[in-house]
């Protein structure tokens, strides 16, 4: 769709693996004097990033003119400060890795917390676009009588912004992190929009932790089932029961990762990002 989008020809199975596991690059399509642009959702980013580092090498080795990398999710963005004596800062290493790689990134929705801009940690051009205006649209169309509840304050970015663009209720949140899959959340202050329905705005489901322990919180506080949404469908294993035992009305996702939670398509403004990138 990508390739349509900006009228440029899709090369054909660029990669395999051979039987001991390294990877096979060949790209038949030319590409010298070209603008090579690279798809690749980076969850599972530990699996991708050697081929993904091998193939935009090999691009650039034919004589491509520029290799671009589209990033629907941009992993590793987490880790955006060391937290305990001795971990790494991964996210400014990943990026480093990426922006010696490719010559410019476009992505949806980054996890920028710590940081407020890709710049702080890329080193090449990037466009960051947002999902917001297509998940404000999707509540307004599918949800009857929402109040739209950031689990925390890394969410509150997504949450009132989504709330914002649908005129909507907005409560955020806090959580404490007890450990990779426990975390617990604040009680929701007083009774107001207990007649609502809650949406659950974050932009990232993994474990699926945050989202359950919200839900579980609002239906103690005696809260209609709650909708989940969330822009990066990363669903570590086990997140999927995980939201089934919470039990929320619906979880839907975007699709920067393919996941059968997917409802809310962005590919047209990851293109418009990406045609923003190639024109310059
Ligand atoms: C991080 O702070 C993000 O905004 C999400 O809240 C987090 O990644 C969700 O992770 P999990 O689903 O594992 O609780």
């Amino acid at each position: 769709m990508l390739a349509r989008r900006l009228g440029g020809a899709l090369a054909a199975d660029p990669l395999r693996r051979f039987p001991d596991g390294e990877t096979y690059v060949r790209v038949r399509t030319p590409v010298r004097g070209r603008d090579v642009v690279v798809v690749c959702a980076l969850d599972r980013a530990d699996v991708r990033t050697v081929p993904l580092l091998l193939l935009a090498a090999t691009a650039r080795d034919l004589g491509a003119r520029r290799v671009g990398l589209v990033a629907p999710y941009l992993g590793y963005m987490r880790q955006d400060a060391r937290f305990g004596a001795g971990e790494g800062v991964t996210s400014a290493y990943f990026a480093r890795l990426l922006s010696d790689a490719f010559d410019w990134l476009a992505t949806v929705d980054p996890h920028l917390h710590r940081y407020s801009t890709l710049d702080a940690v890329y080193a090449i051009p990037a466009a960051t676009v947002t999902a917001v205006p297509k998940i404000a649209a999707w509540i307004a169309r599918s949800v009857s009588r929402p109040v739209i509840v950031g689990p925390d304050e890394e969410s509150a970015q997504w949450a009132g912004a989504v709330a914002a663009a649908a005129r909507l209720p907005c409560v955020v949140l806090a959580k404490i992190r007890r450990g990779d899959r426990e975390v617990e959340i604040s009680a929701p202050d007083g009774l107001r929009w207990r007649d609502h329905t809650p949406v659950l705005v974050d932009d990232i489901i993994s474990t699926g932790g945050t989202m359950t322990a919200t839900a579980r919180e609002l239906r103690r506080a005696r809260f209609p089932q709650p909708v989940c949404v969330g822009v990066h469908a990363v669903f570590a294993d086990g997140a999927d029961a995980a939201l089934r035992r919470a039990g929320v009305a619906r979880v839907v996702t975007c699709n920067t990762i393919a996941h059968p939670s997917n409802a809310i398509d962005v590919r047209d403004v990851l293109a418009d990002g990406v045609r923003a990138l190639l024109d310059r």
